[in-house]
């Protein structure tokens, strides 16, 4: 007797999503040392490693905020320390330009306890494990948790937040504003009009850079609870046209989601602000965004479901270091790679 195929699929609630049968594979690797972490910042550094840098850590009371700076090895699945950063930052915005890291500003403790946006900026040579001041970002844009997209030699940040006091009813200060950094020259540069601002305000959005658009996907707008699923997309080669609107819109609105690109498709991870109970207002969701049929696939859950953090694709696999485990701060150590299925 021949049984029938059976394929368990995920159901979708909206027009622009399909369920997937192959919903991929998740494998735990070795922790992060030292300290668990979250709102930290992830970045490829190529051929085989990726860093983390900064976030906060368990403390006392809430949580504290390092400079730690940990790379991690992929073909010998172990981790080590780098120089640490200048200061002790959390949602800094990162990335890597030709085997450099760039950290272009982010948020820093202040006095009153609030993370709260510094404009400066730095690079990190790997070769001399040494981090070096650079042009700071315009001061009216001084911000961490942007949406931060590379392309050619031009580091951009989308959106993003000026302050988060983490106390009930704390003010959350969400932008639009699009920055662009050229690290050939050093400097931040001017961008068109239409290119200045994202449609609307949003932080702890997950970013992507597929085919030469910028896709600033999700997030929030002042607070945990006020998730997002647009998808706002910017032609890095015609910068003039401005932003616009994807149809197609996320399964799941979620902020604090991690996302990564694998060929054409950006999975999307988690995220903070899910009400559902016994979530601990965290999304468990893998979802994962067609670029070319502006469509969005349901995959499997989580394995561990968390939000706070970043994923980064190394050679079709997709790496997702710490995050926290529940609504706030509840940071852990888990490294897990999702192997997207077919
Ligand atoms: C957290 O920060 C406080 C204040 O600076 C410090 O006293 C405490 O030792 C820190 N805790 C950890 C775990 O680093
Ligand atoms: C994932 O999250 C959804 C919605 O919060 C929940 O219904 C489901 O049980 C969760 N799945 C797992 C495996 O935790």
């Amino acid at each position: 007797m021949k049984l029938p195929l059976f394929l368990p699929l995920i159901p979708c609630a909206i027009a622009s999503c399909i369920p997937h049968s192959d919903i991929g594979t998740w494998s735990t690797l070795a922790p992060i040392p030292l300290f668990p972490r979250q709102e930290h910042s992830t970045v490829v550094l190529p051929p085989s490693s990726f860093a983390i840098l900064g976030g906060v850590i368990p403390a006392e009371v809430g949580a504290n905020t390092t400079a730690l700076v940990q790379l991690y090895d992929i073909p010998t699945n172990s981790w080590k320390s780098l120089a640490p950063l200048p200061v002790p930052l959390n949602h800094a915005n990162a990335a890597s330009v030709d085997g450099k890291i760039y950290l272009l500003g982010g948020l820093e403790v202040a006095s009153d306890g609030a993370w709260r946006a510094t404009p400066k900026s730095w690079v990190y040579d790997p070769a001399e494990d040494k981090w070096t001041e650079i042009e700071s970002m315009p001061v009216s844009e001084a911000r961490g948790s942007a949406a931060v997209g590379v392309y050619g030699k031009t580091i951009f940040l989308a959106g993003g937040m000026t302050v988060l006091h983490a106390v009930p009813g704390g003010q959350q200060g969400t932008v639009s504003a699009v920055s662009a950094f050229d690290t050939v020259s050093g400097k931040w540069v001017a961008l068109p009009e239409g290119a200045k601002a994202i449609p609307e305000g949003r932080d702890h959005a997950g970013a992507a850079v597929v085919e030469g658009k910028l896709l600033v996907l999700g997030g929030r707008d002042q607070g945990q609870a006020n998730v997002k699923s647009t998808v706002f997309a910017l032609d890095l080669e015609r910068l003039g046209e401005g932003w616009t609107t994807r149809k197609g819109a996320m399964p799941t609105p979620r902020g604090g989601v991690a996302a990564a690109v694998v060929g054409k498709k950006v999975f999307t991870f988690g995220g903070e602000g899910n009400p559902a109970e016994g979530s601990r207002g965290v999304f468990n969701q893998t979802e994962a965004y067609d670029t070319v049929q502006d469509k969005w696939e349901v995959l499997g859950p989580m394995k561990v479901p968390r939000h706070g953090t970043y994923a980064v694709a190394v050679d079709g696999k997709v790496y997702v270091p710490g995050g926290g485990i529940s609504i706030g701060a509840g940071p852990v150590d888990v490294l897990d790679v999702f192997v997207p299925g077919k």
